[in-house]
């Protein structure tokens, strides 16, 4: 039995092997439709969630299956104080596979120590979040035709964002990357993230202006200021509009440049880009569900 709670935990070839069925699901829908039939999944939602928990709940019932669980930590019988671990072992009775969410870094690994069914870790804290990283190397592969030999720049918050984090961590995998840094100086890339690409010889540069950097880039990666990771409203506030990206700005990229965004957005992308061709985010969306479709069917060994 296989958990998934860091993406560095699929090798290049799960993920190639994953991108591949996630490209035949979308080719061949009607094929998968009975594939998990009696199977349940259980999502357990300690955090806030639109895209994740129901693409997830989507691809399962996509897959035949059926879906039970919370969307708020509140609804559950963590507001009573029960643990993540029993939570974990009271929901392996219930379902054959969980996706938790927890506001915690380290509470689905807790989790998948305890379950005694696969555990996906469906974001922690500000730690990690790899299947938004299997969406968003799905929509990279689809849009460039390759995860190799591209530059890619962060926009944003680095420090909080754990789709930033999960995603550095796959592409440093990926032959001829290199990485652009975008952020304010108080959300720069944590410096354990930047000791791996040092490790690793990955080069990268770090800069404050999203209008210098924006002409060298394959693809933007756009992220929101995280605020529920803040301590202080008025550093959030000071700092939540530190980049919009507009149709101006955006005139100053390569026209076949891929603007992906984890979502959900709030001020960093002007909707009027959304009509652009580049804007793939909504696309990267859609992605999202196709991936987490064939996760669950690597994780139940279903095939
Ligand atoms: N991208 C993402 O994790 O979105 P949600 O918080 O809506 O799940």
């Amino acid at each position: 039995m296989r958990s998934l709670i860091d993406i560095s935990e699929l090798s290049c070839e799960e993920v190639d092997s994953l991108i591949a069925t996630a490209n035949d699901i979308i080719a061949h829908p009607d094929a998968y439709r009975e594939k998990c039939r009696g199977k349940k999944l259980a999502t357990l939602f300690f955090e806030p969630s639109t895209r994740t928990r129901l693409s997830f709940e989507a691809a399962m019932y996509e897959l035949g299956g059926n879906v039970i669980g919370f969307a708020a930590a509140q609804n559950s019988s963590a507001s009573k104080g029960e643990s993540v671990s029993d939570t974990a072992k009271v929901i392996s009775c219930y379902a054959d596979i969980i996706a938790m969410r927890h506001p915690k870094e380290g509470a689905p690994l807790v989790a998948s120590r305890a379950a005694s069914v696969p555990v996906i870790n469906a974001g922690d804290g500000g730690h990690s979040h790899p299947t938004q990283t299997l969406a968003d190397l799905l929509t990279i592969s689809r849009e460039k035709g390759r995860l190799t030999d591209l530059t890619v720049g962060f926009c944003g918050d680095l420090k909080f964002g754990r789709t930033v984090h999960s995603l550095i961590a796959a592409l440093s995998r990926c032959p001829g990357i290199r990485f652009v840094l975008i952020s304010p100086a108080e959300l720069t890339l944590p410096g354990y993230v930047k000791d791996t690409l040092d490790e690793k010889g990955i080069p990268y540069e770090e800069t404050r202006s999203l209008e210098d950097a924006v002409g060298s880039l394959d693809i933007l990666y756009m992220t929101r200021v995280q605020q529920e990771r803040f301590f202080n409203e008025e550093e959030y506030l000071r700092l939540k509009n530190s980049y919009i990206l507009t149709p101006e700005k955006l005139r100053l990229a390569p026209p076949d440049m891929s603007v992906l965004h984890p979502l959900p957005r709030v001020n960093e992308i002007s909707v009027a880009v959304d009509d652009d061709p580049r804007a793939c985010y909504f696309k990267q969306v859609l992605y999202g569900k196709y991936m987490r479709m064939a996760l669950i069917l690597m994780l139940l060994e279903v095939q």
